[in-house]
């Protein structure tokens, strides 16, 4: 793939001291009669010093406190934000900035997409997932009813201010989600980040800057060619078909739950064996990045009498057409295919794989 694209002319700035928002509401002071900022209760207390004491402009700014957790991706989470911005006289120039992971950032992209018939927003991503993915791209969302994601818009911020300098406070459990979403970038669409991050060790020492700037650049360059996720942008689903149906079963489930990334990173497991069987992935390579996998994520199990459950569940994903399960599945490491129909018994003997390891 080529990824030429820039950035900065997506409005995507990777820059530690947050110096490129400083700017950007410096050179925009006139388009915007006031900032709200929406933390949720562990960003507002973790991220809002850090980034208070690093852009002088927002220090008058009104703070909004939504709940942690994708429970609070609702739309009355939605509801209760437009009632605080109508008490405070919220106008067409408002601009609210979305301090915090995949949860403040589709909930406050709706919220703004909608106020108003639209106002501006952007996007300062506090966890690895929301800067390598959640915030780039788009797309907004909250959750109804238990389904994910089913109301939101395609609705681009303004921009996106990426400082690594937020991960410090971030959990082991949800930087390893993160570390999911990374490994899935490189066998997606980059040899060159495969390679690296398997000589690492996972950990936030690692070269994350570098590696958030490739994902970020692959996800610009795949959006920027397809928005509406008509063609290759569902190559960024590889792993998501079968580590959804996991993360359902897992939440049904007693063992334990499973977060986004961890399910992605034992979908891509799934996945990867049907496209040894269907696209002839080298097997050894499979076995390579499967260790990979198994040593930094921990195998969540399951059993013959699981499967048919697990592969209804890869049937009501909303990609799919007719009954038969599409998947995105790897020729080689960097060269994805999307749309590719799998027949229950090949998802069978994939699932039937994973159960053995
Ligand atoms: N719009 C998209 O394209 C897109 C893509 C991928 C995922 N998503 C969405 O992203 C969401 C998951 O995002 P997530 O994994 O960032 O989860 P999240 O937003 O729930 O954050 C995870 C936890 O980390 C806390 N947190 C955030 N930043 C922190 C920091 N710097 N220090 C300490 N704690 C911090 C949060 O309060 C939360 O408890 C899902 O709802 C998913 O649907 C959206």
């Amino acid at each position: 793939m080529n990824l030429t694209t820039d950035l900065r002319l997506q409005g995507i700035y990777i820059d530690a001291s947050l110096q490129s928002l400083s700017d950007f509401l410096h050179q925009r002071q006139a388009q915007y009669s006031k900032f709200y900022i929406l933390v949720d209760e562990h960003t507002h207390e973790l991220c809002i010093p850090l980034l208070l004491s690093r852009v002088r402009a927002l220090q008058s700014s009104e703070i909004i406190e939504m709940g942690a957790g994708e429970e609070y991706k609702s739309l009355q989470t939605a509801t209760q934000i437009w009632e605080t911005l109508i008490e405070n006289f919220a106008d067409r120039k408002t601009l609210i900035l979305n301090l915090g992971g995949g949860v403040v950032t589709d909930l406050g992209g709706l919220v703004a997409s909608l106020f108003k018939r639209g106002i501006d927003f952007v996007h300062i991503p506090t966890t690895l997932l929301g800067m390598i993915d959640a915030a780039i791209g788009g797309k907004t969302a909250v959750n109804v009813g238990g389904a994910k994601n089913m109301i939101g818009t395609f609705n681009p911020p303004q921009g996106v201010f990426i400082s690594v300098d937020f991960l410090s406070t971030l959990n082991r459990r949800d930087l390893y989600s993160g570390f999911g979403e990374l490994i899935k970038y490189g066998l997606i669409a980059s040899k060159d980040l495969w390679q690296s991050i398997e000589k690492h060790e996972l950990n936030e020492n690692m070269e994350l800057e570098w590696m958030i700037e490739e994902c970020a650049l692959i996800k610009s360059s795949i959006v920027s060619e397809d928005f509406y996720e008509k063609g290759k942008r569902k190559w960024l689903n590889f792993g998501h078909t079968a580590g959804h149906a996991l993360e359902a079963f897992a939440m049904h489930g007693h063992i334990r739950t499973l977060m986004h990334g961890e399910a992605v990173a034992l979908g891509m497991i799934i996945e990867l064996q049907l496209s040894v069987q269907l696209l002839h992935f080298d097997p050894q390579c499979q076995q390579r990045i499967q260790h990979f996998i198994l040593d930094n994520f921990d195998l969540y199990p399951i059993e013959n009498k699981d499967f048919a459950k697990l592969i209804q569940w890869m049937k009501m994903d909303k990609k799919n057409q007719d009954s038969q399960v599409n998947f995105v599945l790897l020729s080689e490491v960097g060269v994805a295919h999307y749309d590719q129909k799998v027949e229950d018994q090949q998802i069978l003997h994939a699932l039937q794989y994973y159960a053995s390891l």
